[in-house]
């Protein structure tokens, strides 16, 4: 092209590039060229750089408006080249990244993938509000963290009292030092029902409420420092020790099995007077006597006895008109006794192994 293009030139050298960049096969090459098209040494570049040596003003601008046309309509060319080699470059990648699943599948018809199931302390829970639902409680829940006053306060145990040494307390480091912590048994549930029953009006309550508890414990073969309890609060009008006392046998045998009993036996907790323990027929020897049952036939479950009035109080239930009992017993204690789990550990080291066994 001469130093003084024309516009016949000019649209020759359009076309040519045009055909010249549609015919590049990859970004890199588009890349080279892009820099050749912009330098000073190419033939737009050239025709530009001379602009100034056009002395007649009407031609030099009109030269000037043709270059920069040109150039406009070859970088035009230039761009839609990039977007449909880019497009193809994402489409090469991808196909690239592909996984040939093809054998998975195949292979999974032919065994199907193995699916996870419910922890044995899960099943061991649904089955326990299973045996309750069918006696006519209903389930709740309350929170695992708890202040003083749900965890022992309202349950009659003060700052200071004795009781409070059987609950080894994880305390948070929320407010006041040793005023929130995380609940200790599922007793301070308890008080959340009495105290919605009392705002709603909605006494009676027949109610079991299953969760987590936590104790600074060392974990052994029979205690776990996160464990589950299950408590049981029936709160009306004429509730005897009898009625605990058929609740609880029923519960027993209906959940272990016919010939596995229970026994009361006197206990102390602040929140129930009179208190008991409660016994179960050992499920390892049937009642015969062995090591686990330290010969006695018997293994202690969980803890029971008549609301205590001062509960009542705490939370503006009249003990005069109202009478009920509460119990509580631990879930993983349940499920080691009735699938004979040597230690409770197995619980929470999660060994597939054991876990499949259920
Ligand atoms: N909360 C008691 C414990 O964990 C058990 C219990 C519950 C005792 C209800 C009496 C009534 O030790």
């Amino acid at each position: 092209m001469s130093e003084m293009a024309s516009e016949k030139e000019l649209s020759a050298y359009v076309e040519t590039t045009r055909k010249e960049i549609e015919a590049l096969e990859s970004l890199e090459e588009l890349d080279e060229i892009s820099a050749k098209l912009k330098s000073k040494r190419s033939p737009l570049g050239a025709a530009r750089a001379s602009l100034g040596a056009i002395e007649d003003e009407k031609k030099r601008k009109e030269t000037g408006r043709l270059v920069g046309e040109a150039m406009a309509s070859v970088m035009g060319v230039f761009d839609a080249r990039r977007m449909v080699l880019e497009k193809s470059a994402r489409r090469q990648a991808l196909e690239d990244d592909r996984l040939d699943l093809t054998e998975v599948v195949l292979r999974s018809l032919k065994a199907p993938i193995q699916r996870g199931h419910a922890h044995l302390v899960s099943q061991t829970q649904d089955a326990l509000e299973d045996v309750f639902v069918a006696m006519g409680f209903e389930v709740a829940e309350g929170p695992e963290v708890e202040t003083d006053w749900y965890n022992f306060e309202a349950l009659n145990i003060p700052p200071g009292h004795p009781a409070r040494d059987m609950y080894d307390t994880m305390y948070l480091d929320l407010g006041e030092p040793e005023t929130v912590l995380l609940r200790t048994h599922t007793s301070p549930t308890q008080i959340h029902l009495l105290e919605s029953a009392v705002a709603q009006g909605t006494l009676p309550i027949h109610a079991v409420m299953p969760g987590r508890c936590y104790r600074l414990d060392t974990p052994d073969a029979r205690h776990l420092p996160v464990f589950h309890q299950i408590e049981g609060l029936v709160v009306d009008h004429g509730i005897t020790f009898g009625d605990l006392a058929g609740v609880i046998e029923t519960f027993t045998s209906a959940y272990f099995g016919p010939d596995i009993h229970s026994r009361l036996r006197p206990a102390y907790f602040p929140f129930t007077e009179p208190s008991a323990e409660f016994e179960i027929t050992c499920t390892i020897c049937h009642g015969e006597g062995c090591r686990t049952c330290s010969q006695t036939g018997w293994i202690e479950l969980g803890g029971c006895g008549m609301v205590d009035p001062a509960v009542f109080e705490a939370v503006g239930v009249d003990p005069d008109e109202w009478s009920g009992f509460a119990f509580g017993f631990g879930i993983d204690r349940c499920a080691q006794m009735r699938h004979g789990i040597a230690d409770m550990r197995a619980l929470i080291e999660n060994d597939l192994r054991f876990t499949r066994q259920f």
